[in-house]
């Protein structure tokens, strides 16, 4: 079964054919970036018209890539929600005139579930390791989904039964990356900037807060982490006189601050692998990529088997809608032509997903 994905949740234009819901044909991405950037951050109205403005083109070179024409796409999946309202419209219109105009059948598929599934495909192998395998044993694990609009972690028994232990109560971990970059000068998006810059700090330099370490349930809070930083940052300044942040003191505020989010991170997935006796832990989301938390996780759970996607497919694509895609689709899974997106899906609204 070959599947054509849509992604247009957020700030990328995304299109990608994967085969079987595991070998990963094409990804092609047109980023917004450059669009928000100057904004220093996402907005919503520009997001929408330049989806609409990419489309035809990520389109066009999702079949190129994957060399193939829509004749040989067996279906076409669609990210539903959860997302930017005019944003998802732009991808779920486009699917249905699609499935429309080629009579295919249409699968609405979730934005996170996607991204729990992302370890399961790739280009030869998966994050598992070999493909057919990988799938055919869906065994559980545990999930931390950690990117710019959501920090999750999730208890994951089948591809459509998701039990979400914990969640983020206020900024997603990525949006806590992005606002210190700010707050420090890195621009936008910071996170991979952050990442760059803790490499060369020292983690201990700042006596950062782990919020809601002890706080007995699988949820996180961020905002409170980076009111820390800011108010360290006064200080600094306050003290030195300078208006220039100093290199080292970026650096290590970098580094300290990456060891909090990672060490909150992974003692709570400690305590989530622990409580479900699952042995398998996934990482995804576009702070998956965080160097930091990728060296942490292997060092804290030696005995664990780890995975985290490709840099390609934790950050926002479509290839891992039209994975889950794939999968939902094999089993007889359909949507109707009069889907709508749902800007506010829930994760265990799987019930939902087609209707
Ligand atoms: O998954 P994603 O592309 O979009 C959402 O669904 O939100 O994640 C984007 C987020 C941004 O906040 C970005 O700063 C963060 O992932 N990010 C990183 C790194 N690369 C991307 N955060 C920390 N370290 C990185 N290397
Ligand atoms: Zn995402």
């Amino acid at each position: 079964m070959r599947v054509l994905g849509i992604e247009s949740s957020c700030d990328e234009t995304a299109f990608a054919v994967v085969e079987n819901g595991v070998r990963v044909l094409s990804n092609a991405i047109a980023s917004q970036i450059d669009l928000h950037a100057r904004y220093g951050g996402v907005v919503p109205e520009i997001a929408s018209r330049a989806h609409l403005e990419a489309v035809v083109a990520m389109h066009r070179a999702a079949l190129q890539e994957a060399g193939v024409t829509m004749d040989d796409i067996d279906a076409i999946a669609v990210t539903r929600g959860p997302g930017l309202s005019g944003c998802l419209l732009v991808g779920t219109e486009y699917a249905k005139a699609l499935a429309l105009r080629h009579g295919k059948p249409l699968i609405a598929v979730h934005h996170i579930a996607g991204h729990i599934d992302s370890v399961n495909i790739g280009r030869t192998a998966t994050a598992w390791g070999d493909p057919v395998e990988a799938r055919a044993a869906f065994a559980p694990y545990v999930a931390l989904v950690v990117s710019g609009g959501h920090s999750s972690l999730v208890h994951v028994r089948g591809p459509m039964d998701f039990l979400v232990l914990g969640e983020t109560l206020d900024d997603a971990v990525g949006e806590a990356y992005d606002k210190v970059a700010k707050l420090l000068g890195l621009g936008y998006p910071g996170g991979p900037a952050m990442d760059r810059l803790a490499g060369e700090g020292h983690p201990q330099a700042f006596d950062l807060p782990r919020p809601m370490v002890h706080s007995g349930d699988y949820n996180f809070s961020f905002s409170g982490l980076k009111t820390s930083v800011a108010r360290t940052v006064e200080k600094h300044r306050a003290e030195s006189g300078a208006r220039e942040l100093a290199p080292r003191f970026l650096a290590d505020l970098a580094a300290s601050f990456q060891a909090a989010c990672v060490d909150v991170l992974l003692r709570k997935a400690a305590r989530a692998l622990e409580e479900t006796r699952v042995g398998r832990l996934a990482i995804t989301g576009g702070v998956a990529c965080n160097r930091g938390l990728r060296a942490e996780a292997a060092r804290r759970f030696p005995k664990v088997q780890i995975a985290i996607p490709a840099s390609e497919f934790c950050t926002d694509n479509a290839a891992m809608i039209a994975g889950l895609g794939g999968v939902l689709g094999g089993e007889g899974l359909r949507s109707g032509l009069g889907l709508n997106a749902l800007p506010g899906l829930g994760l265990g609204d799987e019930g939902r997903w087609q209707e």
